[in-house]
């Protein structure tokens, strides 16, 4: 426990947003040296912490403070003591944070030193290689706009948690390691030490845990959620994203797109203000429409694309449920735990017109971004079952793959449905960003690399030999 002695008290920190309640008074602040300018007999200095930024002024008489603030550089890390003064009608800058007060530096002491930043913070960056920002990633986030794409990323999170758990949701966490299940993408393995010769996979998904949660009476389950696809990186895919991952019972499609319908208006109202949703409630397309008219499965239905406030969300449903495979045979378009539309599970269940078969999967798309797909699951095991079947699946794969799966089915798993949104493409899109790097913290570049860890890294010869594992690379 740390005690505070009655003359520490009158040194207690005052954030920057507050020192507008100071006027007239002194106030300590904590912080960085984020822009100095020597005007030899006066230096300006602009000060920032996490809740904003203020100038700073030393004046020619207060000597100590000038001569540490001849010596301060941006980036080092400041305790500051001064008089917070009105700033003269003429200095006042209406539109910026504290424009109307200045800090009258007394006091100032160096906390720590900063080399030269390797680059400048004081931009947006948009200028700055990204391997030079990614190498030095923490740097980089000092700047005004990682720190409001990352800040407001957890306010999305937050009013989605508040929104979900007030309509009854549960927050629930799944496994990392887990065991290989088709998502459509490659899966990243992690070698067991206890058994020899086997793997885990981490989730690309956690769709089978969700699902499992509807069989254990959760009945309302939602996680934000980290997924691992070991597929080609671009601007709006990452090897490790976040979903929000939602699935409730006994509901129907209509409901899901309710709920969610619902929380994205609540959310763009209530965080964003500014910005305009082209039409509620969100129109919706069928795939075939979508692909005549806007050729794309996720189209960009903007009237405008010119207005960086328009938020064109739509829904696309009635999606086929399978489609031909490489080798022949048929494969899932989106999920095999999707139920096909009711009209059309005898189809299913007489393995019929099978390219005719649409499913129950509706996907939300955002100024041309997929940035969400879901369905009703299909929670008969006889059903499921089928699926894999018309996929070419042996019994023996069938129970080897999904046994688990289709147990739980047969002990009265209720009906269910979910959904899961890229969370790092929405917020993309909110924050007007041109890909999802930059509202991730620490993302990874186009060939999966983390340029500041240098990861991936050769593992330690020790640690293969107590994984029996042998590297055999393509020189
Ligand atoms: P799906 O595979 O469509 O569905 O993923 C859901 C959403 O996640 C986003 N997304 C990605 N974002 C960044 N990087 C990636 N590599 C990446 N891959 C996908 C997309 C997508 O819409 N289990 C099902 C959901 C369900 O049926 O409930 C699933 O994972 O925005």
């Amino acid at each position: 426990m740390r005690h505070e002695g009655a003359n520490n008290k009158k040194m207690e920190r005052t954030y920057i947003k507050d020192l507008q309640t100071k006027k007239g008074s002194e106030a300590t602040i904590k912080g960085w040296v984020h822009i100095r300018r020597d005007q030899g007999k006066m230096i300006f200095l602009d000060f920032r912490d996490m809740t904003g930024k203020i100038q700073g002024v030393i004046l020619p008489n207060a000597k100590e403070a000038h001569e540490v603030g001849s010596k301060l550089r941006p980036e080092w890390v400041v305790e500051v003591r001064g008089k917070v003064n009105a700033r003269p009608e003429k200095n006042i800058q209406k539109e910026k944070q504290n424009g109307d007060i200045e800090l009258e530096i007394l006091s100032i002491t160096v906390l720590n030193e900063s080399e030269t930043p390797p680059f400048d913070l004081s931009t947006d960056g948009k200028e700055i290689g990204e391997e030079s920002r990614l190498k030095y990633r923490y740097m980089d986030l000092r700047r005004d706009r990682l720190q409001k794409n990352i800040r407001n990323r957890f306010k999305v999170t937050q009013l989605v948690r508040n929104e979900l758990s007030a309509i009854g949701f549960t927050e629930i966490e799944t496994p990392l390691l887990t065991k290989s299940t088709p998502e459509g993408s490659r899966d990243y393995i992690v070698p067991s030490r206890i058994e020899q010769g086997k793997f885990y996979a981490l989730p690309q998904s956690p769709q089978q845990y969700k699902q499992l949660l509807m069989t254990a009476g959760m009945e309302k389950y939602f996680q934000v959620a980290r997924c691992m696809r070991d597929e080609d990186t671009r601007g709006d895919r990452q090897p490790e994203f976040t979903q929000l991952d939602m699935e409730m019972s006994f509901v129907k499609r209509e409901d899901v797109m309710a709920v969610n319908e619902d929380l994205l208006i609540k959310l763009v109202k209530t965080l964003y203000p500014e910005k305009e949703i082209q039409e509620i409630p969100f129109p919706r397309l069928t795939y075939a429409e979508a692909m005549e008219k806007y050729n794309s499965d996720k189209p960009d239905i903007r009237k405008d694309k010119n207005n960086p406030n328009l938020l064109a969300f739509c829904w696309v449903i009635d999606f086929p449920f399978f489609e031909k495979s490489d080798k022949g045979g048929w494969t899932f378009t989106h999920n095999p735990f999707s139920a096909p539309k009711p009209e059309h599970m005898e189809w299913l269940m007489k393995e019929e017109k099978i390219p005719e078969i649409l499913t129950t999967q509706y996907d939300v798309a955002l100024n041309g971004f997929e940035i969400g797909g879901g369905s009703i699951r299909n929670h008969q095991p006889e059903a499921l079952k089928k699926v894999f079947k018309i996929m070419g699946y042996t019994d023996e794969r069938i129970e080897k793959n999904f046994g688990h799966i289709l147990q739980a089915f047969a002990w009265g798993t209720p009906p269910h449905g979910g959904i899961a949104w890229g969370f790092d493409r929405l917020m993309m899109l909110l924050e007007n960003e041109p890909n999802i790097r930059e509202t991730i913290a620490f993302p990874k570049t186009g060939e999966g690399r983390d340029l500041m860890m240098e990861s991936p890294a050769e593992a330690d010869p020790e640690q293969l030999t107590e994984l029996g594992i042998k590297i055999n690379v393509k020189k």
